[in-house]
């Protein structure tokens, strides 16, 4: 099993590549595959704003672009000048997760004077739509 600390610290190492001049909120996100991979991401703003990525999607993304398909856990963390509120996952990136994610799926928010919030997919997105609806 995971050292949850080492995912957060992951996730804070990201954050600090966060590009994020308009909101100047940094966000970073650690993804822990089924073989105990880690897979990190950032949120990458656009000065048209629609085009910005948040962290998460940044780390799923990466990660199933190398051929990943198979993840137990994601840590985030955010916040403007430290990470000292919880930052919970976005509804577009719940719904990435639930793309690839099981609903026992981990979500663990940090913060930085070390308190931690975990939640499980199905806690964060209830009765979702995903690919098994679409199955014939
Ligand atoms: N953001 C993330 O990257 N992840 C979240 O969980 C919440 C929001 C980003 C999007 C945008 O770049 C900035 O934080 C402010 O919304």
């Amino acid at each position: 099993m995971i050292d949850e600390r080492a995912l957060i610290a992951a996730a804070a190492e990201a954050r600090t590549r966060s590009y994020s001049p308009y909101s100047r909120f940094a966000v970073g996100a650690a993804l822990l595959t089924a073989s105990g991979k880690i897979y990190t991401g950032c949120n990458i703003e656009n000065a048209a704003y629609g085009p910005s990525n948040c962290a998460e999607r940044t780390a799923f993304f990466t990660a199933v672009s190398q051929g990943e398909r198979a993840f137990t856990a994601i840590a985030i963390v955010g916040g403007r000048e430290d990470w000292d509120s919880f930052c919970a996952p976005c509804g577009v990136c719940r719904q990435v997760m639930a793309e690839f994610c099981q609903d026992s799926f981990r979500i663990l928010l940090g913060r930085s004077d070390g308190a931690v919030r975990e939640f499980t997919l199905k806690e964060l997105l209830p009765m979702r739509f995903g690919p098994e609806n679409l199955q014939e």
